[in-house]
């Protein structure tokens, strides 16, 4: 539309004449706001946007994948891609406390990104997907969860020695006019309305204490849940889901024998806001389907469950 494609040429002019001949560092993490910074950075100034990409081991099936072929191979974008899957789950061993498992994640999170960005040389600025919103939730009180989000997201503590400048093309931005600037500028229509997912990913939507086993499960899962949704016509419809791998032996009978299993949960929520969601009321021959292909498609799960809770009491994840 010609409101998105002022709006970008609007940016496209800012960043230029902000950043001049500067090289700019970019986390990104897939989700909408990071994709469309990136976009509209490369289109601004080329490769002298570099991306770094983390893959901690706890995202979705192919989403690594998925963003390297994106931006990487389809649009010629500079990312460098960092597996820091075995770090991350060893920094997780032993923990089982969701706070601690989202701080642990963050703080390896930066880590990692701080040793890339170190390697690189001739960075002044770095770029941050903050969209409007969450520049009036940072003005308000510091206590709310997007604080945390995007204090984990958008990097907060890089070190000193670095001194980047701050650029923020999104920050006067509503989610719709990111979406649709993101459309405009030729980015996948099923990464712009994806659902939300949490910074700390998988990690929180496997209970308890975080195994390789268990996330290679969950992914498979999750996957089968959101591929059929798609084929539904119902992924729209929701505004976020996904699965939920909860490790608790229940019995299950295959063949001849009983065997003792582990549990996934499939979660979806309607919410405008996220504040507060309603379970959504997906056809029950829908969630038989679902069930049934998970059971059959993925080792070691002989349950699935429906969660028809609302928030609140609830809260949208399960940790
Ligand atoms: P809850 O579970 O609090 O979730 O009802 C509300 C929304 O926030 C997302 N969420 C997170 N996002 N880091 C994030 O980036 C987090 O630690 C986190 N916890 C929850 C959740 O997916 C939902 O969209």
């Amino acid at each position: 539309t010609w409101r998105s494609t002022d709006i970008i040429a609007d940016q496209i002019a800012r960043v230029r004449a902000q950043v001049g001949e500067g090289r700019v560092l970019l986390g990104l993490s897939g989700g909408v706001d990071s994709s469309v910074t990136a976009a509209l950075l490369h289109e601004a100034i080329g490769d002298r946007l570099v991306c770094v990409f983390v893959d901690n081991g706890l995202l979705r099936l192919g989403e690594a994948d998925q963003v390297m072929a994106t931006f990487a191979q389809h649009m010629g974008v500079n990312v460098v891609a960092v597996n820091a899957e075995q770090r991350f789950l060893e920094r997780l061993a032993g923990v089982t406390d969701p706070e601690v498992k989202r701080k642990a994640i963050g703080n390896t999170f930066i880590d990692v990104f701080e040793e890339k960005a170190a390697e690189l040389e001739g960075i002044e600025w770095l770029a941050q997907g903050t969209i409007y919103p969450d520049v009036i939730e940072s003005a308000g009180a510091a206590t709310g969860k997007a604080h945390v989000i995007k204090s984990h997201h958008n990097v907060g503590g890089l070190p000193e020695a670095m001194k980047l400048k701050l650029v923020e093309p999104l920050r006067e931005l509503f989610k719709d006019e990111v979406r649709a600037i993101g459309l405009e500028l030729g980015l996948p229509r099923d990464m712009i309305m994806r659902h939300p997912f949490p910074g700390p990913g998988l990690g929180v939507r496997i209970l308890g204490e975080v195994h390789k086993e268990y996330a290679d499960k969950l992914r498979a899962a999750d996957a089968i849940f959101i591929q059929s949704l798609r084929d539904a016509d119902l992924y729209d419809q929701v505004s976020q889901a996904f699965a939920v791998y909860l490790p608790v032996a229940s019995v299950g009978v295959m063949g001849d024998g009983r065997r003792y299993e582990h549990v996934i949960a499939l979660r979806a929520v309607e919410t405008i806001d996220f504040m507060t969601a309603r379970w959504a009321h997906l056809p029950y021959e829908f969630l038989d389907d679902v069930s049934r292909r998970i059971i059959n498609g993925v080792d070691g799960i002989s349950r699935v469950v429906y969660d028809i809770s609302g928030k609140p009491p609830a809260t949208i994840e399960w940790e």
